[in-house]
């Protein structure tokens, strides 16, 4: 699969399906970045931590283009999330991982910087924007409206209204029962475009530097 810049990929999954480690694992692939994680989990080797979104900008042109968020000030707070954002949407050809993005968002409520994000600076600044979700319905309209790429971990027991009515060709293999379970770290990826099909892979191998 192509996850490319000026696309938008989602990564939706239930808790321990594999989201964060298949993050991790592209992450490890990637030469220009920017990776906001509430939880601090990312880190791969020869990535800059940046303390201040001021730092975004600085670092970028120092020529350190893999950036994990480390906020100096403590938690990534909503108001925190949006200021490295907007800083993202000064870059150039670069990527835009989103962690726990249900932190911040659900299906009717969006902060601006990440309608902007999605609706405008992919496209116009080519940035790829990648986030992970435990549900669809995580993901607000303006957002799901513009979804390139989705790769779809184990979904739990029951669809939100979001993932039944999601045109996704072999969606029912995330579905508790289905091909695709909770700790084979298995995920179901699709393009979304005309005539596109759906593909079962991974496990990824785990980053070294995780185990
Ligand atoms: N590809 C893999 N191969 C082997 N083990 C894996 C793989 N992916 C995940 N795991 C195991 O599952 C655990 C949970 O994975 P991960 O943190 O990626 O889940 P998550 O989907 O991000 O969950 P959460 O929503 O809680 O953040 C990992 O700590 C690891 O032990
Ligand atoms: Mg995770």
């Amino acid at each position: 699969m192509n996850i490319d810049y000026g696309e938008v990929t989602a990564i939706i999954g239930q808790k321990n399906s594999g989201k964060s480690v298949l993050t991790e694992y592209l992450l490890t692939q990637m030469d220009r970045f920017v990776a906001i994680d509430p939880n601090y989990e990312h880190g791969p080797p020869g990535s800059t931590a940046v303390e201040d979104y001021s730092d975004v900008w600085r670092q970028w042109m120092n020529g350190n283009t893999r950036q994990v968020v480390r906020d100096n000030r403590g938690a990534i707070t909503e108001e925190r999330m949006a200021e490295y954002v907007r800083a993202v949407g000064q870059l150039q050809n670069g990527y835009l991982f989103l962690d726990e993005m249900h932190n911040y968002t659900s299906a009717n409520s969006c902060p601006d910087p990440i309608k902007k994000l999605a609706s405008y600076t992919v496209s116009h600044q080519n940035i790829g924007f990648v986030f992970a979700v435990h549900m669809a319905k995580d993901i607000p309209n303006k957002v799901w409206s513009q979804i390139d790429n989705y790769i779809i971990f184990s979904y739990g027991d029951s669809w939100d209204k979001k993932m039944r009515e999601a045109n996704i060709p072999g969606k029912r293999k995330v579905r508790k029962g289905g091909e695709i379970n909770p700790t084979s770290y298995q995920f179901l990826t699709y393009e979304n475009k005309l005539g596109g099909d759906s593909e079962v892979r991974g496990p990824v191998p785990v980053p070294d530097h995780l185990s």
